[in-house]
């Protein structure tokens, strides 16, 4: 069985606060993950990057102590109170306001209702406080997802495809604030389809396909051992080149 026992690890000097260890997982008969060690260090920006059904929400479910692993171990260097997760299934109450959906998160983290409209307007939902979730668009949901996972401030922070539905200037809005949380030492733990973003945002990433962790390290390390480089640094042909899926 996995665990999750909320301890800080010092390895070699770095301070590891989410740590993944020998980790693996079936479903039925279908082996989903196998052998996945994994660590971020405070302040990093940890991309997980790979082909549909490769297992990155399973991680992510796994760390946060959301399902059992079959074998090896999982470590968060913090409280689950100092966790914020945003996950692809969004969880919020489709009949409620943006305001009323913030505030039940509000009222178990001891948050006053000027936090709650600070964190709207950080993500561009300060006019829509009043409207119900099931009025907002796509992208909208996803904002207010993602205002509700940050508003308690974590010192970790899982997020699932947290640009998958937005316009780029939404995106690079939501972006700018995970350079910042960051910047203020919370560890980020990402996934993404985007390959430029990966090279923007992250120090570190690995590259999962069919539950096996094909490539890993900073994003320009990779691509300079792939030799990945158009006018940009091409993450992107790493990740055809590795998983065989083109890029959706
Ligand atoms: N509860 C479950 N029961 C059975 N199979 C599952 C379950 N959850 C996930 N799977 C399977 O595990 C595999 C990995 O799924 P996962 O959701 O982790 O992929 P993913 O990398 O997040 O994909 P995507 O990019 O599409 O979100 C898939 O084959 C999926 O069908
Ligand atoms: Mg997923």
């Amino acid at each position: 069985m996995g665990e999750c026992c909320y301890q800080l690890t010092i390895n070699e000097g770095v301070i590891n606060m989410i740590s993944m260890k020998n980790v693996s997982k079936q479903f039925g008969d279908v082996q989903v993950l196998s052998d996945i060690t994994l660590n971020a260090s405070k302040g990093e920006i940890f991309g997980l990057l790979g082909p549909s059904g490769a297992g990155k929400t399973t991680i992510i479910n796994i760390l946060t102590n959301q399902l059992a692993s079959d074998g090896g171990s999982t470590e968060l260097g913090v409280t689950s109170k100092e966790v914020g997760l945003m996950i692809d299934v969004d969880g919020l109450f489709p009949r409620l306001t943006c305001l009323q959906n913030m505030q039940l998160f509000a009222n178990v983290y001891k948050i006053n209702k000027k936090g709650v409209i600070d964190a709207l307007e950080q993500v561009g939902l300060g006019k829509a406080k009043y409207k119900k979730v099931n009025e907002l668009s796509t992208g909208m949901r996803q904002r207010l997802a993602f205002a509700r996972a940050i508003l308690h401030k974590p010192k970790v922070l899982f997020l699932d495809e947290p640009t998958s539905s937005l316009d780029p200037g939404s995106a690079e809005g939501v972006r700018q604030i995970i350079r910042d949380i960051a910047a203020n030492g919370t560890t980020v733990f990402l996934t993404t389809h985007n390959m430029e973003e990966a090279v923007d945002l992250c120090d570190y990433v690995a590259l999962i396909n069919k539950g096996v962790i094909v490539e890993e390290g900073s994003p320009v390390e990779i691509c300079q051992k792939h030799d990945a480089k158009k006018t940009t640094w091409d993450l992107g042909s790493v990740f055809i080149k590795m998983t065989g899926v083109e890029l959706r």
